[in-house]
């Protein structure tokens, strides 16, 4: 199983940004996170992050055929961007949205999540542990769908 993990604007500032929201550890910390909780379970995880909202719909639009499903934490896009759902709408993957902060309890402009309507799950709130919830919902919808297949 083969996930691509999209990490939007200012997430390459972890560790710098806000760390009473976001925490002290860095997109390094997070990606060997994420990665030592996938390889023992033979999840092949990579990942991208931009801070342009092209280069992350280039990214959803080059994953098809080269992976199972998508992790994306759009960041600040979520609220804004039309364009990066309607790129995982056109790749028809099974996508899951993350968030390290809880974007219901913060300001209002964060409640609106453009995105989370094309995701069949949003995980929020849980910090690093969101990306590895995401990981195990994205799994789960995976190995069903090729069960599906196989049945018929
Ligand atoms: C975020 C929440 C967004 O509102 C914010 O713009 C981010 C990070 C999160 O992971 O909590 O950049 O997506």
């Amino acid at each position: 199983m083969k996930f691509l993990i999209i990490n939007g604007p200012n997430l390459n500032m972890l560790g710098i940004r806000e760390p009473e929201i976001y925490g002290k550890e860095t997109l390094d910390d997070l990606m060997k996170y994420v990665k030592n909780y996938c390889d023992p379970r033979d999840i092949d995880v990579q990942f991208f992050q931009s801070n342009s909202e092209g280069a992350i719909i280039d990214a959803i639009q080059g994953a098809l055929g080269k992976f199972d499903g998508i992790i994306i934490n759009p960041a600040a896009y979520t609220h804004t961007s039309i364009a990066i759902p309607d790129a995982i709408r056109a790749v028809s993957m099974p996508a899951v949205e993350v968030h390290l902060s809880d974007i219901t309890d913060r300001e209002d402009f964060r409640k609106t999540s453009y995105t989370s309507s094309v995701c069949i799950a949003t995980v929020k709130g849980k910090h690093f542990d969101s990306y590895l919830d995401a990981v195990e919902i994205l799994a789960s919808e995976v190995k069903a769908t090729a069960a599906m297949h196989t049945e018929e």
